[in-house]
């Protein structure tokens, strides 16, 4: 048994996900989950350091990111952070000195791609967030999204 992804047009592939980068600004944190949703898609979550050095890597080979890099589908509640799966996020990759939770709004977070904290998280206010890009995944890593873009599953019979 095997099978084969396709992602639509003008996405990235890398084994069974696909990538979408969208450069335009979103206005709030709800907005950009809907627009991703509407895509099928969601905000990346990252739950092992193979997963985080894959989408850095990305950032890194797109010129239309700034060093701020994209938004994570990460959410403070109190102190402790969740993935939109609602998931308690494990694994945790933070930049000096982060989560500071700074002014005390802090609720969203970001994956730096440039600057002394390359690679690593920040959390940030949804105001600073709105200046990102959205960075959207497909991502049947965690979901049962894949079968909506799997090729038909072929049997061949001996
Ligand atoms: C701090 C971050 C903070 C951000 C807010 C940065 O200078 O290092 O912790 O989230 O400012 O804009
Ligand atoms: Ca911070």
């Amino acid at each position: 048994r095997c099978f084969i992804a396709a992602c639509p047009s003008g996405w990235s592939t890398n084994g069974v996900s696909c990538f979408y980068i969208d450069p335009s600004r979103t206005p709030d944190r709800s907005t950009a989950q809907q627009k991703c949703l509407s895509m099928g898609a969601n905000l990346p979550t990252i739950k092992s350091a193979g997963e985080r050095d894959f989408i850095f890597n990305l950032l890194k080979n797109n010129p239309g990111i700034s060093n701020e890099g994209v938004w994570l589908g990460l959410n403070r509640r109190g102190s402790s952070f969740y993935w939109i799966d609602n998931s308690y996020a494990g694994y945790q990759v933070w930049g000096h000195g982060e989560p500071n939770n700074f002014g005390g709004h802090e609720n969203c977070a970001q994956m730096y791609k440039g600057g002394g904290n390359a690679g690593k998280w920040n959390d940030n206010h949804a105001a600073a967030m709105e200046q990102l890009p959205l960075f959207f995944v497909k991502n049947p890593w965690h979901t049962d999204e894949r079968a909506d873009f799997l090729l038909p599953t072929v049997e061949i019979k001996k």
